[in-house]
């Protein structure tokens, strides 16, 4: 009887490795463990060994018993926990069911139109140059014919970090970084972070602008007039009516600003456009003989022009978008439109 008790555990303890399912484990069950299993035969047997005998071997049929059962309820709780994922006895996985899409990420609208706005003047010619947001008062200023004390210095509400070094309040101070470095002809643009402690609809504290400059002989406004239409043109995928307003900058003579239709209310008048009809998108003018002459070119020989659009400004043209803030916001059901 010690033979076959020990044997008995050897086989449970094998064939509950193997199994596989729930029903097997229940025929397991019956089979050793049930009323009528091969522990209950063993233990009627025991009333016909010697009483000498009987104590030894009850208590080893015991132990075995003890044993062969902790290992079916480790066994049976196992299976429970596959079968969280597939019942592998009755239920196969439903192949029909959609699969789950991947995520897939996307550009920032802001960053699509930057990108945009560079390569329309790419394939105008001009080469992408980046430069630093933290600026010295030198390249924001005083290189662009802004001096200490200049009123213009109002208009760009500058967060300072000491008192010569600065976010860059425009994408301005990359024409005289370039200029200096180079010798014309240049066809430069400088996308880029710019900062200005200002915040409403149409303006916040951050936002992006892209530099173009060209430099050359003989440049007129009538270039800076053509390349910013033919600029207008691909960006809006229409001939939209642009507007050159006078306007003044240190850095530039002649200066214009330069406003395309409203297109929220076709020129009509509205919240956006402040009943003007029209939005501003950017600044330029015919580069000041000023600046040609701290950068060491001679203005007598060439000229050029220069502008810096805002890209926030024109994405919310371009999708119809109210309000600058939600750029911001992070809001992926705004996000996930474009
Ligand atoms: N830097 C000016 C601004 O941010 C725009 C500008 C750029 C104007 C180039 C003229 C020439 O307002």
């Amino acid at each position: 009887m010690e033979h076959e008790l020990q044997s008995l555990e050897t086989e449970a303890r094998e064939e509950l490795s193997q199994l596989n399912g729930n029903s097997q484990l229940e025929e397991f069950r019956i089979r050793f463990l049930g009323r009528k299993g091969r522990f209950s035969t063993i233990m009627r047997q025991l009333g016909t060994v010697s009483s000498e005998d009987r104590p030894r071997l009850g208590q080893l049929a015991n132990s075995v018993k003890k044993k062969v059962e902790k290992l079916f309820e480790e066994k049976s709780a196992s299976l429970k926990r596959d079968s969280g994922t597939l019942d592998q006895d009755n239920i196969s996985p439903d192949l029909t069911l959609p699969g789950r899409c991947p995520v897939k990420g996307k550009l920032h609208p802001v960053t699509q139109v930057m990108n945009e706005a560079c390569q329309i003047f790419e394939k105008l010619g001009f080469s992408v140059a980046e430069g630093p947001d933290v600026e010295t008062d030198h390249y924001n200023f005083e290189a662009l014919n802004i001096p200490a004390h200049h009123p213009a210095r109002d208009m760009h509400d500058t967060f300072y970090v000491s008192d010569s070094i600065l976010l860059r309040t425009h994408t301005s101070p990359m024409q005289a970084r370039i200029m200096e470095a180079q010798s014309p002809p240049l066809r430069v643009i400088a996308p880029g972070k710019v900062y200005r402690c200002d915040s409403d609809i149409t303006h916040t504290a951050m936002f992006h602008q892209v530099e173009g400059f060209l430099v050359d002989k003989d440049i007129s406004f009538a270039d800076l007039k053509g390349i910013l239409t033919v600029f207008t043109c691909e960006m809006f995928e229409q001939e939209l009516p642009l507007r050159f307003r006078p306007s003044f900058f240190p850095f530039t003579e002649p200066s214009a600003e330069v406003d395309i239709a409203c297109v929220m209310c076709n020129g009509v008048g509205c919240r956006i456009c402040k009943n003007t009809g029209w939005l501003e998108i950017l600044g330029s003018g015919m580069i000041d003989p000023e600046v040609f002459k701290m950068v060491g070119y001679d203005p007598e020989v060439y000229s050029g022009f220069a502008f810096g659009l805002g890209i926030e400004r024109i994405a919310m043209l371009k999708y119809g978008i109210d309000d600058i803030r939600l750029f911001y916001e992070n809001d992926q059901r705004f996000l996930s439109q474009f």
